[in-house]
């Protein structure tokens, strides 16, 4: 529709109407069996709300859509389509790595591939836009949602959510939006502005403290990413920042969000976080909590009713003018608009193409690839790649399940992975499996799974099952384990006070290893964990995160040596769950401790390192890299020139197997006016080289890479000496200077 066609639509809804296009109701509401006096309308919604709701949530299928589509547009006075969005973070049906996986895979092709794949598989089905990516920094493994991310670095966040945004929604045109009526695309949203990643302590919904130069310099950059990729939307978090609540913070949400970074798209707040300023003591009431968070300029209120039961009123009392609403209202309908619904309200739903796309072949493929380039191998004493499957037994609670895919996964069937043991098989395996103990945790309420996955203790059964895992692990050459976290153990409302994986595993762990120690272990986590004693009773450790509906292809094809590993940490692996939160990019301090210094009055701990367990960046190959020394293509960069530097090194492959490398650029401010980190990744390149070939790999340093938050507020860079370090690791000591001037 023509832009005039939309203002002269606006000016004819009445206010109700308009109100109405700020509500989204969750999806059972819209179920045939939704009853509005049932307990299922747990927010009171009304037949009104019904009838002038703006969009919906979490609800799908093409038929399904296409018909509640048709009957609401019927009901509705001016026939205004509803946006069917939901929460598709990894994949719709094809299931790829948990974000925090494709983080390690340090591959953005894929994460973009990826998202293309689950947009035309989501669309087919109905779905117009999702609540993705989630660029939220994080530095803290207790806190569950670390999974949804792609790490504790400001840069590598954002280089994925741009090729999130830009997988989904298509790359933006010279209007500087993306196609979104292109078949097979939908809307994103970057999720959750802003700095939910830094819950205190780790504890869900809990406080957020950060300075605004810590807030500006590396929790924001990667939302800013997802904004200049053109995403259409934004979701507010639920914690406060600088102690308002986001949903109700105009700083953040007018003058970071729109008016500095120019963001005219629409603004929606997570679930329920508008009424829940009311529980953060800040609003009195509902009425209160919407009069803040309209003033914010938050258009669309999830799952509450605090814009449809009082925006009315607010206006009638001259509280709030209608033209806040009507800007609110506006930016609703113009993504409307921008989707192509007034011309076609069911956009791509197609009960065939669902069918014949959901899953295929091509799919399954790259989440595959996504998988194998994820997996981070931490440790290896000549074990793999397994030359002889056959004197290999598996076991393992994983070893035949197919839920190995992330707690978000919400439209997920288990039935359509391939297992582990599925995979191997198809590799020719023969062996034999043991599960060795059952799938559970060790407390009933846990994550978003909540107690479905809490397995009663039954002292008959666990014995027999770990004993059938003990006779069969005495008789193998070498066992691959499979233990961890369970995905509900991760994700939202997930936060640990521990680090470790449940009990039975650590039990089978230890008991295999009396009878047999060439054991690979497998770890499915969400999260880094403290990998003290898992590794030392392991001759090798993959991390394979929450791989995905292909995780037994990918797997097999990683144990036999199809693929090298070639995943790094996108986040730093404890020591101890006392160490965190630890990250590699972090202060030097006024008293910098390196190891061996026997100074007692420097910032360490008496009782463990301080160094992390697995540090960012790290991860090993089949194969071994040279990286030559750092050389510059001069050494000053001259402030406002626009000016560049180019840092290359020349990196071999001294190994005998094609690997792949991900060589990475740090750069470090050496003396500014506000204390910067001691290093921070601003470069990655993952190169593939056969055995004995070599590659020049450079870097381009340009100024706006070295601006920061200075004393005075302001960004820019500022003259002085900086370092680059060029390696495979965040503790690569491969360097070279130059002159800022
Ligand atoms: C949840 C999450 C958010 C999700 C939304 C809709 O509470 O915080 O990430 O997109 O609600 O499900």
């Amino acid at each position: 529709m023509v832009q005039s066609g939309i203002i002269r639509l606006l000016e004819e809804m009445t206010l109700k109407e308009k109100i109405g296009q700020l509500q989204q109701l969750p999806g059972s509401c819209f179920e045939e069996d939704f009853v509005l006096t049932g307990p299922e309308n747990f927010m009171n919604f009304t037949e009104e709300d019904l009838i002038l709701a703006g969009s919906v949530l979490s609800i799908t299928g093409a038929g399904k859509l296409k018909g509640i589509q048709k009957r609401f547009m019927e009901k509705h006075p001016h026939h205004i389509p509803l946006i069917f969005m939901a929460d598709v973070i990894n994949g719709y049906k094809t299931i790829f790595p948990i974000p925090l996986g494709q983080g390690a895979g340090f591959n953005p092709a894929l994460t973009e591939a990826g998202a293309r794949v689950a947009a035309r598989e989501a669309s087919a089905a109905g779905i117009q836009l999702f609540f993705s990516p989630m660029a939220d920094l994080v530095r803290d493994p207790r806190w569950g949602r670390v999974m949804e991310s792609t790490g504790e670095d400001p840069y590598l966040n954002s280089v994925f959510a741009r090729a999130s945004v830009e997988g989904y929604q298509g790359k933006k045109g010279r209007d500087g939006r993306a196609d979104l009526k292109r078949k097979g695309s939908v809307a994103a949203c970057v999720k959750h502005f802003a700095g939910y990643g830094a819950a205190m302590a780790g504890r869900d919904y809990n406080t957020v403290e950060l300075s605004e130069r810590t807030l500006r310099d590396e929790y924001l950059p990667a939302y800013q990413a997802a904004v200049e990729a053109g995403v259409e939307t934004v979701m507010t978090s639920f914690n406060l920042m600088n102690r308002i609540p986001a949903s109700g913070n105009a700083h953040l949400m007018r003058e970071i969000l729109r008016e500095e970074w120019g963001f005219d798209g629409v603004l929606i707040s997570d679930w329920a976080a508008i009424g829940e300023m009311v529980n953060h003591r800040v609003a009195e009431n509902e009425k209160e909590a919407a009069f803040l968070a309209i003033r914010a300029g938050v258009d669309i209120d999830m799952c509450t009713r605090c814009y449809a039961g009082n925006l009315e009123s607010l206006i009638e009392e001259g509280r709030v003018p209608e033209s806040l609403v009507d800007e609110a209202v506006l930016r609703v309908l113009n993504l409307k608009n921008r989707l192509g619904l007034f011309e076609d309200p069911y956009k791509d739903a197609d009960e065939e193409e669902e069918k014949t796309i959901l899953l295929c072949e091509e799919n399954r493929a790259e989440a595959r690839k996504a998988a194998s380039e994820s997996f981070v191998l931490l440790k290896n004493e000549g074990i793999l790649p397994l030359e002889d499957l056959e004197d290999a037994a598996l076991i393992g609670p994983f070893a035949d399940s197919g839920m190995i895919y992330g707690a978000w996964s919400i439209f997920a069937e288990k039935e359509d992975s391939v297992t582990i043991e599925e995979g191997l098989r198809k590799a020719g395996w023969k062996g034999r499996m043991a599960a060795g103990c059952v799938l559970s945790t060790d407390y009933p309420k846990v994550g978003m799974g909540g107690a479905q996955c809490f397995v009663e203790k039954d002292e008959a059964r666990d014995e027999k099952l770990l004993n059938g895992a003990l006779k069969l692990a005495k008789k193998a050459g070498k066992v691959i384990l499979t233990i961890g976290e369970l995905n509900i153990m991760t994700g939202e409302a997930s936060s640990r006070g521990m680090l470790d994986i449940p009990s039975m595993q650590m039990k089978l762990l230890r008991k295999v290893a009396e009878v047999n120690p060439n054991i690979i272990t497998l770890l499915f986590t969400g999260r880094p964990l403290d990998l003290r004693e898992i590794a030392a009773l392991s001759k090798a450790v993959l991390v394979v995160w929450q791989p995905g509906t292909e995780g037994g292809n990918a797997v097999s094809d990683v144990l036999t040596g199809k693929e090298s590993p070639s995943g790094k940490l996108p986040m730093s692996f404890p020591y101890c769950v006392g160490q965190v939160p630890v990250f590699y990019n972090e202060m030097s301090t006024g008293r910098h401790y390196e190891p061996g210094n026997p100074d007692q009055f420097v910032s360490r701990y008496a009782d463990i390192p301080n160094a992390p367990l697995y540090p960012f960046g790290f991860g090993l190959s089949y194969s071994k890299f040279e990286i030559s020394e750092v050389s510059l293509s001069g050494d000053t960069l001259h402030l406002g020139a626009g000016d560049v530097l180019q840092a290359s090194v020349t990196v071999r492959n001294t190994g005998s197997r094609e690997a792949k490398e991900v060589v990475q650029m740090y750069l470090r401010d050496d003396v500014s006016s506000t204390a910067r980190p001691v290093r921070e990744l601003k470069g990655f390149e993952k190169i593939s080289l056969k055995p004995g070939e070599e590659r020049k790999v450079s870097f381009t340093i340009r100024e706006e890479m070295l601006a920061f938050t200075g004393s005075d507020d302001r960004r820019r860079a500022e003259k002085g000496s900086f370092t680059v370090y060029v390696g495979n690791s965040s503790e690569t000591e491969n360097s070279a200077g130059f002159i800022l001037s």
